[in-house]
């Protein structure tokens, strides 16, 4: 292991290399710090090891991973415990998800923590990063830690939470410029965490006076957007039925400072906005805006496909073509995408479902039970609608004159050219158009 063991440097743990974890290592790795990464995923560690980045459209990654293994400075390991035993600070970042019925699942957490447990030493500063229910770093993990280990929080070790708030394709860029928001579980966890970001980041810190403040900043951030855009798709749809458009309304609406509203679009996706929601709904917050404005975000995409029918009529024997797999534009990221409701509630009505996605394989495609289509293939002639779920960057230029057989173009974020697509004869539909 490369990791330095002298005492000049503190040697930092990260625990979990994803699309997060592993930019988190490779920037303090090239800000001072000798990092052992820690993933249960062996081609993920044995290509840092290699000094290759298995996250792709990170900008600057590839760059600070291949810098960072060339000084020696990071490395990764199967074994969590062992890098844990070596390190003095320990950065969590492995996910909590919700599963179907949308319960928090925690399989892949608690099994890190048992692994930390086993190996955290005297003296060590744990710092949760993942995002959490409020309380569950002191009362679910700090616990786990102190039974397994026989240490004492706030006594033996020091814990702290601070949240991950970066977006993805622009990650390292975020790290320096969003504050960091610290909660110790004591002062001196607060202080030690405070300084190692200060020392690792050199951004911004917002103190706050608890772990469970810092934990519910987080959650409260997701559900802001979440109610945010429910907001603006419930005006949206009730803009169509007046016959207004949405847009020019946000334009003229937002033109004063107490007016913030939303785009409104086909669903809301990814790994935070429709799942951190759910720390709220099931611990409690069961009724209200939280609760609805999930139900009227996920409902999106059944009220796109009711557009859809009531402009072309059944939808059975249909081939409907949907842009982008992903949950938004220019990042490979399918989790909760929009894309797969629509694949589901489509196929249910018998359409004939194809996607196109440059962001990702065919085979890939696949696996979500679609067909994969090229926009260079002649087969674009026999489509019958096209919706844009996700807008990446090589949908700002399609040539819709391809697109023989088409009747409607409903766009899903409001982001093509209708000019040009009703221009050629063929119907454009947008969110709250
Ligand atoms: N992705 C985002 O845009 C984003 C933005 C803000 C915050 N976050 C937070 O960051 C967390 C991580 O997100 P991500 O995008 O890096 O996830 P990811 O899915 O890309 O990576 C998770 C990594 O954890 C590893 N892992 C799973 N179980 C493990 C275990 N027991 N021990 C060690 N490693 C284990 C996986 O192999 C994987 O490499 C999220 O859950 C969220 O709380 C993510």
């Amino acid at each position: 292991m490369m990791i330095d063991e002298s005492p000049s440097l503190p040697n930092i743990a990260v625990v979990g290399l994803g699309k997060i974890g592993l930019t988190l290592a490779a920037v303090f790795a090239n800000n001072g710090f000798n990092v052992l990464g820690a993933d249960i995923n062996t081609n993920v560690v044995a290509s840092i090891n290699q000094g290759k980045s298995h996250i792709k459209n990170e900008p600057g990654l590839d760059q600070l991973v291949l810098e960072a293994h060339t000084n020696k400075t990071l490395s990764a390991t199967t074994v969590t415990k062992d890098a844990v035993a070596l390190a003095d600070i320990i950065v969590v970042i492995v996910p909590v998800l919700v599963d179907e019925q949308n319960n928090i699942d925690y399989q892949m957490i608690d099994l890190a923590v048992q692994a930390i447990a086993e190996g955290i030493k005297q003296g060590s500063l744990i710092v949760f990063e993942t995002t959490l229910p409020p309380g569950d770093t002191k009362h679910r993990f700090g616990k786990m830690i102190e039974n397994v280990s026989g240490l004492r929080a706030g006594e033996d070790f020091h814990l702290a939470y601070s949240p991950e708030r970066v977006y993805s394709n622009r990650i390292i860029q975020d790290l320096q410029n969003y504050p960091k928001v610290v909660g110790g579980i004591d002062k001196e966890s607060l202080e030690r965490a405070s300084n190692f970001y200060q020392q690792a980041l050199g951004c911004e810190l917002i103190e706050v006076s608890s772990l469970e403040t810092a934990e519910f900043s987080k959650v409260a951030e997701c559900v802001y957007r979440d109610v945010n855009i429910a907001l603006a798709n419930e005006l949206a749809q009730f803009a169509e039925e007046k016959d207004v458009n949405m847009s020019e309304v946000i334009e003229a609406s937002n033109s004063q400072p107490y007016s913030h509203l939303h785009a409104p679009g086909i669903g809301v996706g990814g790994h935070c906005i429709p799942i951190y929601p759910y720390f709220f709904i099931n611990k409690g917050l069961d009724r209200g805006l939280t609760p609805l404005s999930r139900e009227i975000n996920d409902n999106m995409a059944h009220y796109a496909i009711s557009k859809i029918e009531r402009e072309i009529g059944s939808l059975a024997n249909k081939n409907i073509l949907i842009l982008g797999l992903s949950y938004r534009g220019n990042v490979k990221e399918p989790t909760k995408s929009t894309t797969l409701l629509l694949i589901n509630q489509l196929q249910e009505k018998e359409a004939n479902v194809l996607i196109n996605d440059p962001l990702f394989t065919d085979n890939e495609i696949r696996k979500y039970g679609a067909e994969p289509l090229s926009l260079k293939s002649k087969s674009i002639s026999e489509i019958d609608v096209v919706i844009l779920q996700a807008f990446h960057q090589e949908y700002s230029h399609i040539d819709f004159s391809h697109f023989d057989q088409c009747k409607l173009v409903l766009d899903g974020r409001n982001k093509l050219n209708k000019r040009e697509i009703t221009q050629l004869g063929i119907k454009y539909k947008g969110i709250g158009d």
